[in-house]
């Protein structure tokens, strides 16, 4: 637990609500897609650490800056002072979407989607120009089916303590949900798909890389989006502060009531757009929707996704790293080539059928919401094509 680089992980924000449908939904039709509303049970193990942490205060929260900030390696780790093993049950909101024609899809290829911080599942397909900004449109487009689901402690997932949900047990939900898809279950009518993809953002992206290592079998294609292996071009001191976070409750107590002081939430748009958006490549129209529906995310999903944890090193399937240009978070403000494939191609996927690393244009760490998103997309679904997925 050295090196606890505290901020490294992205926090992202959250978009439209739900409908609120449960289990076996009627199914809708919308722009060629079948899609399907879920409410998931689960059950997991997970190795779980303990910080001693609690926030009393935005007072605490506001310290926490200099914590984060510190020339002082040691004072920026926060003290953990447990591992807890626990099982527990949760239910996941999740949705999967498949062509609604069979002819010339491949509906049987299922991507599983997790999304980063700030956002729920919604950040896939948000209620924006859907021909700019939706990853689901995009992909049931080119023919592939998708699941994508709210992590817990988010959306439509069950309410856990921030000071619970983490990378251990958000990794063995998504490993949970990953057999469910692959057995065939909460797929619709596709049936056992020939081959799945895990596909992340940020967090989500930690969470799918940790699901793989933990599981090098687990799935066929791995794409890791606004993410990186390399941790010296990371931001990590001024991520904290510039995210400006205050307790969430105290924000919106209607709606974040429910959460205790371990969320957190950027307290307007303008932290945001620093951390998650690089002028000129946005709509400032889309940075207010992020703001409108940004969603909480738990201080330790954070700290443990920046602690250095062991890669899906020798993973065979095809695997891919697109992270913006001017990311904020994962490479202080410059992504370059060279630093997004290494020490990937080195240490990581150097066993894998396929690797590419790409620096995407422009974009800064909130990819889908940048004005050039959809032709990110492209180059998700044509890496996966050229290599027989
Ligand atoms: C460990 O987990 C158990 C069961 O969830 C819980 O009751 C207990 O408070 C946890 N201990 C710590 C130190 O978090
Ligand atoms: C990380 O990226 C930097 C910048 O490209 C590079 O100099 C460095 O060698 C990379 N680190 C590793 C471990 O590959």
């Amino acid at each position: 637990m050295r090196n606890f680089n505290i901020l490294q992980q992205a926090l992202i924000l959250s978009a439209a609500a739900f409908s609120g449908q449960v289990d076996a939904t009627p199914t809708v039709r919308v722009n060629a897609k079948v899609c399907n509303n879920y409410k998931i049970p689960v059950s997991i193990t997970s190795t779980n650490l303990v910080f001693g942490l609690p926030f009393k205060n935005n007072l605490d929260v506001a310290d926490f800056v200099t914590i984060a900030g510190s020339r002082d390696d040691a004072a920026r780790a926060p003290v953990i002072t447990g591992v807890n093993t626990t099982s527990r049950d949760f239910t996941i909101g999740a949705t999967f979407c498949t062509p609604a024609k069979s002819a010339g899809s491949k509906k049987d290829i299922v991507l599983v989607a997790t999304h980063g911080g700030l956002f729920d599942r919604t950040y896939w397909d948000p209620n924006l120009d859907k021909s700019k900004y939706s990853f689901v449109d995009w992909v049931i487009g080119q023919g592939y089916s998708i699941f994508y689901y709210d992590r817990i402690g988010q959306g439509e997932s069950s309410v856990v303590s921030g000071y619970y949900a983490q990378l251990s047990n958000q990794a063995a939900v998504l490993t949970e949900l990953t057999k469910l898809v692959k057995a065939g279950k909460y797929v619709g009518s596709v049936g056992k798909p020939k081959s799945v993809v895990l596909v992340g953002h940020s967090i989500g992206s930690n969470i799918a890389a940790q699901a793989v290592a933990d599981d090098l079998t687990l799935a066929d294609g791995l794409i890791l989006t606004g993410y990186g292996f390399n941790q010296s071009i990371q931001n990590p001191k001024a991520t904290f502060g510039a995210e400006d976070f205050r307790i969430a409750k105290g924000v919106k107590p209607l709606v974040w009531g429910k959460y205790d002081t371990g969320y957190l939430v950027p307290v307007d748009q303008y932290p945001i757009a620093a951390t998650f958006f690089k002028k000129p490549n946005y709509d400032p129209a889309v940075v207010a929707y992020v703001e409108k529906t940004k969603q909480p995310f738990g201080i330790i999903e954070v700290l443990t996704s920046s602690i250095p944890n062991a890669p899906p090193a020798g993973y065979k399937g095809v695997a891919m790293i697109l992270t913006g240009e001017n990311d904020f978070i994962f490479c202080t403000s410059k992504c370059d080539q060279y630093g997004l494939e290494h020490p990937a191609v080195d240490a990581v996927f150097n066993q894998a059928k396929a690797f590419k690393a790409t620096v995407w244009p422009g974009a800064g760490h909130g990819l889908n919401f940048a004005a050039n998103a959809a032709g990110s997309f492209k180059e998700i679904t044509d890496f996966l094509a050229a290599n027989g997925l």
